[in-house]
């Protein structure tokens, strides 16, 4: 049993950030804009630099959703140590490699460090917590907290305890992501991927088959979800919008008339054989669609499209529909 919660989730002023890669340093800009004190730690040798200038570059995206009072990039700290960045936080976000055998050393090394009662979340893409967890002495205040990229600007975060995370610190978590402005999706059980991931990957292997078999390019692909469904995705989710499929009959009838095609082979679930040529043939496809774009100009473009997608759907500050 973990000590108990000194701080509510409500009132919690200082955030660590350990790993400060994309994810953790998206999670570092997050944390800022809302106005939270951050220290972060990462053992890379360029890590402080890397982290300030992805802050930097997120800084006009998150001037756009609404900065919280006070909020500025000089509450960064980055430590020289885990330990230093840990000591005062009352909530510890870990965003290392997606290694189990490393999550499982850091995250005991980080519940040997951090104040007893304060919750660590993981930014696990897929593993359970309950195989991150086995090193920990005290294993109930660790949890899943799974954003998407970028954690600053994509609301989502996926929530789940292991066998031995106790209830009450998934409760926790979920409420105070909801205080940082998350969207929270708190789960009962640990699911493989959980909800959004698994979701991706179904999509993301259908993706290289079609290249593999050469059905389809990769710009393809992309035009295909970003002049189709993905227009819909953003204002109603695949469920609803299939409803709609249906018109006035809505789900019974699509089901009625589409569910015998479930049957028909259109999905080869098995992944396909990651080979050179399938490897060479995305990797060359993007740097043909990125057509001279550097990753900075596509982010910048990639945060300002959200956040248009964010406004004109009521999902910011001062833009509820009416
Ligand atoms: N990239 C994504 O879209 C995405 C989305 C959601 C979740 N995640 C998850 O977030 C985590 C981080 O992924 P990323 O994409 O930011 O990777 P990344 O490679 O960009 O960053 C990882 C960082 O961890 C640092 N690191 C290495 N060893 C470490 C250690 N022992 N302790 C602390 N830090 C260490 C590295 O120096 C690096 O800066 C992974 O668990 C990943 O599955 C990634």
């Amino acid at each position: 049993m973990s000590s108990p919660r000194k701080t509510s989730p409500e009132s919690v002023r200082r955030v660590a950030c350990v790993g400060a890669g994309v994810i953790g340093g998206g999670w570092v800009a997050h944390f800022l804009g809302g106005g939270y004190d951050v220290t972060a730690w990462d053992p890379a040798p360029d890590a402080e630099a890397r982290l300030r200038r992805l802050v930097d570059a997120a800084w006009p995206a998150l001037e756009q959703l609404g900065l919280a009072p006070g909020a500025s990039p000089d509450r960064l700290t980055v430590t020289g140590t885990l330990e230093e960045a840990v000591a005062d936080a009352e909530f510890v976000q870990e965003s290392a490699p997606e290694k189990l055998e490393l999550k499982r050393e850091l995250l005991a090394k980080l519940d040997a460090a951090t104040p007893a009662g304060v919750v660590i979340a993981s930014s696990t893409s897929g593993y359970p917590m309950t195989d991150m967890q086995t090193a920990a002495a005290t294993p109930g205040r660790l949890v899943v907290g799974h954003p998407f990229n970028p954690p600053y600007l994509i609301p989502l975060v996926e929530v789940a305890g292991g066998e031995h995370t106790d209830p009450d610190a998934v409760d926790w978590l979920s409420r105070f992501y909801e205080s940082a402005g998350k969207s929270v999706i708190t789960m009962d059980r640990e699911v493989p991927g959980f909800i959004a991931n698994r979701l991706q990957e179904a999509l993301w292997r259908e993706a290289l088959h079609m290249v593999a078999n050469g059905e389809a390019t990769v710009a393809d692909i992309d035009r295909s979800i970003t002049e189709g469904p993905g227009l819909r995705w953003a204002v109603m989710g695949p469920m609803l919008t299939f409803a709609l499929a249906g018109g006035e009959g809505g789900m019974a009838h699509m089901l009625d008339h589409f569910g015998p095609s479930l049957k028909s082979p259109w999905t080869r679930l098995e992944a396909p054989e990651l080979d050179k040529e399938l490897y060479d043939a995305v990797v060359t496809g993007c740097d043909d669609a990125a057509a001279g774009r550097t990753v900075a100009d596509l982010v910048g473009e990639r945060d300002r499209g959200v956040i248009a997608v964010l406004r004109a759907t009521g999902r910011l500050p001062g833009t509820g529909a009416a």
